[in-house]
């Protein structure tokens, strides 16, 4: 009699835990279930929209570009961007590629989160109905780093209808390379007038500002900082960097951010000094911060944009750290802060997102630091060399505000 109640009771044990895992993973599964029929529907509006743009077009002129296939959501969108810039200085008509979601190797719709390069352009599925196999010219630029740029320029000044560039120009190489630096003034010019995140990411950004209480324009909440750290995957990465003496990657390499990187200088030659600046201690992040927290003592809310994740735990123990140390108000004393500790310091992972909106996360982290009133970032990553060039290039943002670890 026992034995038997005891195997009932093992087994209703079983059917709770089999209920609770079926919970939590529909939870996970519906959680995590990107938007499907939005995506479909803007693949479809895609189309029609070129479509219609075409009609009014006296002899278009296309181009075809070799891209990333898969990289990072913001390696894309830099390379997108930037391509983008160039087929408009060159009058031809962009063709842009979905975006290549990584975690589940899926194309999306541009449009869905970068609109700009969407208008007055086509996607690709357009190309080879607007430009026949037979009608395409092929290209490859080959030439100094100094050159490519240039180079590519001219071919697509030239007068064929239907360009393909077969060489990935925006290598790695070139990004990381000092002759990016003269697109910087046009490009600057072009994220002035051409860059804009779509409304689906606008929303969540709104509704971060008013539910964390942070301070936008419009908004009343806190004024605040951001600071982006890259941890996850960065001990092993740096250390490879360190190896072929790699310095800032993109924009960060800019010399008029050369005051904004904290001291000692970077030299790319010495290990330790690519370390420090690409992996840092909590004692140089806490260093940057105190000097803002410091020169405007009205910032007491700091917003951190990082890459915690269930595969990079340690992260969240800085945070930890960080934020006991940013709150701690001898600790602020001492560091020279005016005006007590900081109050507030909230990260990535508090954005209050609703259910299939996981896709647009980055996007507003990058937004969330592109409006802060001062910015910590890894010259490193390319995600904060991007949201330096998006505050330098949208928001007439000035180099003091900027610092890079
Ligand atoms: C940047 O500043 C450092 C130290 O102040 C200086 O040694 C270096 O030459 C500067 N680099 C540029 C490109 O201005
Ligand atoms: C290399 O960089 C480290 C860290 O900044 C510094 O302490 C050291 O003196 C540097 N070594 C040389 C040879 O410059």
């Amino acid at each position: 009699m026992q034995s038997l109640a005891l195997s009932w009771c093992k087994r209703w044990r079983f059917f709770l835990v089999l209920v609770c895992c079926t919970l939590l993973v529909s939870y996970g599964y519906l959680s995590y279930r990107p938007p499907y029929r939005l995506y479909t529907e803007f693949t479809n509006n895609e189309i029609q929209i070129a479509r219609n743009f075409l009609k009014d077009q006296v002899n278009p002129k296309f181009v075809k570009f070799k891209q990333l296939q898969g990289a990072g959501f913001n390696n894309q969108v830099q390379e997108i961007l930037l391509f983008h810039h160039l087929s408009l200085i060159s009058s031809r008509i962009y063709t842009y590629q979905p975006f290549i979601w990584r975690p589940r190797n899926q194309e999306l719709p541009l449009s869905v989160f970068l609109p700009g390069p969407t208008k007055f352009t086509i996607p690709f599925a357009l190309f080879n109905e607007v430009c026949s196999p037979e009608s395409v010219t092929h290209h490859r630029i080959l030439g100094d780093h100094n050159d490519i740029w240039r180079l590519t320029r001219e071919i697509l000044e030239g007068p064929d209808r239907c360009i393909e560039i077969d060489d990935w120009i925006l290598n790695w190489n070139y990004l990381s390379s000092p002759a990016l630096q003269k697109v910087w003034p046009g490009f600057q010019h072009y994220l002035s007038t051409h860059f804009e995140w779509s409304s689906q990411i606008q929303a969540i950004v709104d509704r971060a500002y008013s539910t964390l209480n942070l301070h936008s324009s419009g908004t009343h909440g806190e004024p605040y900082m951001a600071l982006h750290i890259r941890r996850g995957d960065f001990p092993g990465h740096c250390t490879s960097l360190a190896d072929v003496g790699m310095g800032f990657t993109t924009w960060a390499t800019l010399p008029s951010l050369n005051d904004s990187i904290l001291p000692p200088a970077l030299d790319a030659k010495n290990k330790s000094s690519v370390m420090e600046h690409c992996y840092s201690s909590l004692s140089r992040i806490l260093d940057a911060i105190d000097r803002h927290a410091i020169k405007k003592s009205h910032l007491r809310a700091l917003y951190i944009l990082h890459d915690g994740a269930i595969d990079h735990l340690p992260v969240y123990l800085d945070l930890w750290k960080l934020e006991a140390a940013l709150k701690n108000p001898t600790r602020a004393q001492r560091a020279g802060w005016k005006n007590g500790p900081m109050k507030l310091v909230i990260d990535s992972s508090q954005v209050p997102i609703k259910w299939g909106e996981n896709d647009f996360t980055v996007a507003v982290d990058v937004e969330l630091a592109r409006n802060a009133e001062v910015f910590i970032g890894n010259g490193y990553s390319s995600l904060s060399s991007q949201i330096v060039a998006l505050r330098l290039g949208t928001k007439e943002g000035k180099m003091e505000d900027i610092t890079l670890l």
